[in-house]
């Protein structure tokens, strides 16, 4: 049956590395049984533009109905003081479609394992993956209120919603190394004495996978020092978004890292876990590495098409392997030369 994707190009670098990633699929699946369309939509800052509201209702119905959804970037510094923002969009569509699992995976392409700003031996043998809590915590709490005088956040999390996480990090661990670090600052923080105690229940269901608890702070630190010891990271939606970029470091850009979404509707969201860069905006030089991988994310598990997403992998490394690179990882391809070059292996 024909899959429904709906896309989401978004703002900045955000259509760039879109057009890449769909120009790679297109020649991927060419000869196989796998059939999709594709239903464009405004969403972010192009949609305040042409809406009024970055996710206009029309765009919530495609994803709703989707198979799944490709988002690229969204963000633009001109909404910087505007009281509608391109973001409000992305945390509202994760919250609609009740996307309160984000996987990002960190690996390192053996090809390039020699460009990290670590030493090799730091580097070896890094494959972790961070689960995200990603439609609760501080993103979402109520009250929240800014005045002159005065700001509040509320950092709220429930029984279920750290349940329903913990199930999908020792899951996803049972299948990989079997080992389980939940970060928190259970040492401050009443939200995390919670996620702390809930996270050592849930391990009782899980006996073949360990448990360490790690505080967020110290965490930080043993990302860089000792990033090979970590198997799957499981924390909270804040502590998720700021550890993620910091593990970008590792393999040497946040321009080659993707994601997935997923909860308990079926459909799920595959992105970049960077934003719309609109520092290289229009320029042809972002590295669509990030958008490539999260459609080989997505033909893997929305579609279950792993040999498909075998081959587009294998493209990039072969790429990479060739020493053609974009800008961001010390090379001079542009985003057009490196989907090329990787359609040329695919062909
Ligand atoms: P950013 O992730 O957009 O960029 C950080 C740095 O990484 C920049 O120097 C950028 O040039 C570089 N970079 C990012 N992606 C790259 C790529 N594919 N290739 C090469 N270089 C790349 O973060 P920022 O500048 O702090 O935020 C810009 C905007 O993006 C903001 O409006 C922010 O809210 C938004 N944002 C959106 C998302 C999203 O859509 N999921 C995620 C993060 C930030
Ligand atoms: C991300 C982004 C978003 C987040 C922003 C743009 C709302 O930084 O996807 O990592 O904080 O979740
Ligand atoms: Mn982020």
């Amino acid at each position: 049956m024909t899959k429904k994707i709906t896309v989401l190009k978004g703002d900045g670098i955000g259509p760039e590395i879109m057009d890449a990633a769909l120009q790679v699929l297109e020649v991927a699946v060419k000869g196989t049984d796998f059939k999709y369309e594709l239903d464009y939509k405004d969403f972010g800052g192009i949609a305040i533009d042409n809406f009024g509201e970055p996710l206009p209702k029309e765009t919530l119905d495609s994803c709703v109905s989707a198979d799944a959804i490709l988002l690229a970037a969204i963000g633009d510094p001109k909404f910087d003081q505007s009281s509608i923002r391109p973001e409000q969009g992305l945390l509202a569509l994760r919250k609609e479609l009740g996307l309160f699992a984000n996987i990002r995976p960190i690996k390192i392409p053996e090809v390039i394992a020699h460009m990290s700003p670590l030493k090799p031996e730091y580097i070896e043998g890094v494959d972790f993956v961070m689960v995200r809590e990603l439609t609760g915590g501080i993103y979402f709490g109520e009250p929240r209120e800014l005045t002159p005088e005065k700001a509040i956040d509320t950092n709220i999390y429930t029984r279920e919603e750290i349940v329903r996480i913990m199930r999908v990090a020792f899951e996803m661990a049972l299948k990989r190394g079997k080992k389980v670090t939940s970060v928190d600052k259970q040492n401050v923080l009443a939200t995390s004495k919670l996620w702390r105690e809930i996270a050592s229940e849930i391990a009782l269901e899980y006996p073949e996978v360990t448990l360490e608890h790690q505080l967020v702070d110290s965490c930080a630190m043993l990302l860089i020092t000792k990033p090979s010891s970590f198997d799957v990271i499981v924390t909270e939606n804040l502590f998720g978004d700021v550890l993620s970029d910091e593990a970008s470091v590792l393999p040497g850009s946040l321009g080659m890292m993707p994601s997935s979404s997923f909860g308990s509707t079926g459909v799920a969201l595959y992105e970049p876990i960077h934003g719309s860069a609109p520092d290289i905006k229009g320029q042809n030089v972002a590295n669509p590495m990030s958008m490539i991988l999260s459609v080989t994310m997505m033909l893997r598990d929305s579609f279950d098409e792993e040999q498909l997403a075998q081959k587009i992998e294998a493209a990039t490394d072969a790429v990479l392997g060739a020493g053609i690179k974009t800008r961001d990882l010390g090379g001079t391809a542009s985003t057009s030369e490196f989907t090329q070059a990787v359609i040329a292996k695919l062909a």
